[in-house]
């Protein structure tokens, strides 16, 4: 396939996966020879990969409880569409369907209801073949790199690296920020034995969608970043 379309093609699988039918291995290491390959600042290869497929782990990590912040559901509300049109126009963001009805009420204050705001991590870590729970030091940086910038760029490249190739391989990919937060990332390292002071960066469901995940998905065009010789010249 040609690499324009691999990229065109990844998406987000938010829906969930037959957890009785595993990645094949090869296809696993395939995924994972994509990280393997990742440029990172000053090739420090700065992170190390877990692998969860057990079910009993998965179930553990699937029981935690979440807690949704305040300033999450106020951040999220100010960037959301309240229609196709609308993100069809803005071509940033997300359609605020996919949240619960009062973070998303248009001209009303989003509210972080008692319904919502201890949610169970639940469904999406049930419904899942495997996770990849990827981990990075943080007292090591990138040479002079204030806050590890570019280490964290660095993991970026290797979320996007796998990313492709389990989309090239028909691998559902669904990214679960929620890992590295806080109160969760705790009790999730201690279930994997990740000790201190290591730190989640980015965990991934992987697995076969039992749902279509198509949803619509848009992009600013070129000509909307691309500055030509001088910022604000717009165009290529
Ligand atoms: C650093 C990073 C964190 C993300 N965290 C989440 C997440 O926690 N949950 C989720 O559903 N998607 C998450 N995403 C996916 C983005 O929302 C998604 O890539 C974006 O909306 C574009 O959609 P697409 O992946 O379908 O093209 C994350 C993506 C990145 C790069």
């Amino acid at each position: 396939m040609d690499i324009l379309d691999i990229i065109r093609q990844r998406q987000s699988a938010r829906v969930p996966f037959d957890r009785e039918r595993p990645v094949p291995a090869e296809h696993m290491r395939q995924i994972l020879e994509g990280a393997r390959w990742t440029p990172t600042a000053h090739n420090m290869q700065n992170f190390e990969i877990v692998v969860v497929d057990d079910r009993k782990l998965l179930d553990a990590i699937a029981n935690i409880e979440t807690e949704t912040s305040e300033v999450f559901v106020r951040e999220n509300y100010e960037q959301l569409s309240f229609s196709e049109e609308e993100l069809k126009k803005k071509k940033v963001g997300l359609l605020g369907l996919m949240f619960p009805p009062s973070w998303r009420t248009p001209g009303k204050k989003p509210v972080l209801d008692e319904a919502h705001a201890h949610s169970i991590l639940g469904e999406m870590i049930r419904a899942t073949a495997a996770l990849l729970v990827v981990v990075y030091d943080p007292r090591r940086r990138a040479p002079a790199s204030e806050g590890d910038v570019l280490g964290m760029i660095s993991l970026g490249c290797a979320m996007e690296n796998m990313w492709l190739v389990a989309s090239s391989l028909g691998v559902g990919f669904h990214i679960q920020s929620v890992l590295s937060g806080e109160r969760v990332e705790g009790e999730v390292k201690k279930l994997l034995g990740i000790a201190e002071p290591l730190k989640i960066g980015f965990a991934v469901r992987l697995g076969y969608p039992l749902s279509d995940p198509k949803y619509l998905r848009v992009r600013r065009d070129i000509e909307d970043f691309v500055h030509h010789n001088r910022f604000g010249s717009k165009g290529i």
